[in-house]
Parts: structure tokens; sequence; C-alpha cells
């Protein structure tokens, strides 16, 4: 069995999730295409809707009016399982007059929100978390900018701040020592906030936000690396990603399968509203195993379990420096993948803060593997489960609509 085809990924889903929070603090109306079909992004749109904004969603085209100046004093907001959403949140609302709670499912209530709340609070808001997670509670109020420092790297973190910065008095510094994904700096500017860049800081300023007329979201990074990273391993696979995002800040996975002797070709097609073009990976024999350093892991971190499975298949050992961040995504990720890959012959070690695979090992599937409710477990289990040439019943696999719903047609599509 092999990958073969051409397909495109739908809307990226980070990128879909700003489009619609941020029409929060907008005026105008924008026409967003592309816009994702994921559950997680129905998340946003639905808070977006239940806060005020308007808007007509047909297909993958979304046409939404801003709601600058018109939130709802009040709502009980159900995130989902989605931690963009609710951290994204945080910061819109915390510079605007009403009293709102923040709450999600079970997964997400397991998630840190006190990172979030804490800087927060430093700019006067208030923001109460329920033991360091949701459900929030977050009432609007005046806020003032900080000098922040991320102490870790997370987009969603560097955002709810910038957020709250471009509704505050004075002047919002956030800087990072490793950059972490830039939808939101690069949709600020695109919406004309006062934002610029010095060095490794990014500075805000009070701004109203305008929306664009058009913009067309591009394909999913995230998602076509599943198929993409697929390819370099499942002999005689040979695929191509059109439309495919390609944001430096989020394609560490294709650096990584070049230095580990993929063939993969990329070609830039487009640059508005973020770089975008086409990705071919054919199989790939004689991948080598490569040490993955911490400075790389953002650009990265959605692909870990993607790029784990390519790992199993490598010559000599990769590792992922500093992945502790992944235990706390949708469910433990390193433990997923350690447990999950194991059970089916590969040779995996999930420390504290690591991971490491000792490759090249035949894969063989037990009858019944388990996603633990996590999309990209999910995916991973799925294309691991080609490799070794079988079907297993995999446990939580439903969860893939939270980032892609389209993923098992694309796979039938793809599979020949
Ligand atoms: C995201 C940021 C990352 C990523 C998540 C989406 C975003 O999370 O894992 O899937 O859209 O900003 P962290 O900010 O927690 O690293």
């Amino acid at each position: 069995m092999s990958l073969r085809g051409v397909f495109q990924p739908p809307g990226d889903k980070s990128i879909s999730h700003r489009t619609a929070l941020f029409s929060l603090l907008a005026k105008g109306r924008a026409r967003v295409e592309n816009f994702s079909p994921c559950a997680d992004v129905r998340s946003s749109l639905d808070a977006a809707l239940a806060l005020g904004a308007e808007a007509d969603l047909n297909g993958d085209s979304l046409v939404i009016t801003g709601s600058y100046g018109r939130l709802r004093p009040a709502a009980h907001i159900d995130c989902g399982n989605s931690g963009t959403t609710l951290r994204l949140l945080m910061g819109i609302l915390a510079g605007g007059e009403g009293d709102y709670l923040l709450d999600g499912d079970a997964s997400l209530r397991k998630r840190p929100m006190e990172r979030v709340a804490a800087p927060l609070r430093r700019m006067g808001a208030k923001a109460q978390c329920e033991h360091g997670a949701c459900p929030v509670r977050v009432r609007g109020t005046k806020l003032h900018g900080i000098d922040f420092e991320l102490p870790v790297a997370s987009a969603q973190l560097k955002s709810a701040v910038l957020l709250a910065g471009i509704q505050a008095d004075g002047q919002t510094r956030v800087r990072e020592r490793v950059a972490s994904r830039d939808h939101t700096e690069r949709l600020l500017r695109i919406m004309r906030a006062f934002i610029s860049k010095t060095g490794a800081a990014w500075l805000v300023q009070r701004s109203s936000l305008t929306l664009p007329d058009l913009f067309r979201v591009p394909g999913d990074a995230s998602s076509a690396a599943f198929f993409l990273c697929a390819a370099a391993i499942i002999p005689d696979s040979d695929v191509t990603a059109e439309g495919v995002l390609l944001n430096p800040t989020r394609s560490g996975h294709l650096d990584t399968l070049i230095k580990m002797g993929a063939r993969v070709e990329i070609e830039r097609q487009g640059d508005e509203p973020e770089p975008w073009g086409r990705v071919r990976v054919r199989f790939s024999p004689g991948l080598t195993g490569r040490r993955i350093r911490a400075e790389e892991i953002p650009s990265l971190v959605d692909e870990a379990p993607i790029l784990a499975l390519v790992a199993t298949q490598a010559h000599g050992t990769t590792v992922f420096e500093q992945v502790g961040e992944l235990r706390l995504k949708e469910s433990d990720r390193l433990a997923a993948i350690a447990s999950q890959l194991t059970a089916m012959g590969a040779n995996v070690v999930a420390e504290e803060e690591t991971l490491a695979i000792e490759g090249p090992s035949p894969l063989k599937a037990p009858s019944r593997l388990d996603a633990f409710g996590d999309h990209r477990i999910a995916m991973t289990l799925r294309l691991a489960g080609l490799l070794a040439d079988e079907w297993p019943v995999i446990v939580g696999e439903d969860s893939i609509a939270i980032s892609y719903p389209g993923f098992q047609e694309t796979l039938a599509e793809l599979r020949t």
C-alpha cells in the first residue's frame, strides 16, 4: 500500500481561529475564503457570534462583521476542545467591559491557563482560573502595557498578551527567546494595528482594528504534514499538497524531513496573506535520525507525533529536545506517542522533557490502539497502521474532526 496523488488541505486552523476572534475587536466586514471547517475553529466562530460578531458561513467562505465597541456584556462561552479559542479570548475580553466565563471539555479543563492569567493580571486584568485551569472568569477592565518575556514558547500566550496590549494604555512589549508561530502579529499588521518588532521583541500600542475586505486562508500546514511525512516512509509514495501554508514558523517539519534525507520539493507560489505554495514528498529510503534542538521545536510542535513515526523508520537515533510542552496538549502527547508506537514494535522512550526514538523498526499493528481522544495522535496512528499494512481499531479516532474533518476522505483518495 502507498500514498500517491495531489491533495488540498483545509484552511489553516491557527489562522482561521484568528480571523474569527479578532473580529471582536475590529470594525468593518471581511470575506474570509478557505476558512477551516474543523471543530476547533467552529468553537472560535461560535464564541465570536455569542459575543456579538455577525457572520454568514457558506461552505468554506465566511463573511464576518466586526463587533468593535459592541461586545455583549456577559456570556458563558464553551470553548470545547480548543486551547487557542480560550487563551486568545482571555486577552480579547480582558480589556472589555463585560463579565465572562470561559470553559471547555474535560481535556481543556486539564490544560494550563494560569500562564495566561498571570501576565494579564499584571496588565490590570481581572482573570481568575480554577486550580490553574478553566473555567476562567474574565471581567473586562482598564489595562496598562507591560514588558513581558515569555516563560515558554507559546504562540497562544504571546497572542493573549498582544491582544490585551492593543487595548491597553501605553506600550506592551513581548519578548520571545525562541520564535513561535507569528500569525497574530501578521494579522494585527494586516488589520492596521500599531505593531512593530525590534530584535526578538514585539511592541504594540492601543489600536483599533479594521477587517480586510478579502482574506484567503492558506492550506493548513499541520494537516498537510500528516500525508507529507507519511509519504517519506511508505514505500512507493509520492504526495503533493497544493496551496499549503509555508510560514517559516510552521514549517520546521519540512526542514527536519530534508535534514533526515527525505526527498522534499517546495515551490513557493505566493506571499499573501502569508507565504504559501506546493510541497511534494516522495518515498525516501535511507532516512537518518537526528537531534531536533529545543529552538527548532516551536516550528514543528504540532508535527512531533507524525515526525516521531517518521523517526521509527530512520536509521539511528532521533531525539526531540525539551518537548515537555507536548505533555500539556490535548493529551499527554509524549506518553501517548511512546506507549502506542512501542505497542507497534517501535523503540521509543519518553522521559520528562525528551523523546528519543531508535530506528528503523518494522511496525505491526495490534488490533486496538488508543488515541487518548487526541486528533493528532489519532491521525498518526492511522498512518502508522497503513505503514504496517493493517487497519487497527483506534479508540478515539473521531477526534480527528477537531482539526481535519476531511482526513479520512483524503486518505481514501491518496491510498493506492
Ligand atoms: C497554536 C499554538 C500552539 C499549537 C496549537 C495552536 C496557535 O500552542 O500547539 O495547536 O494557534 O496559536 P501553544 O501556544 O500552547 O504552543
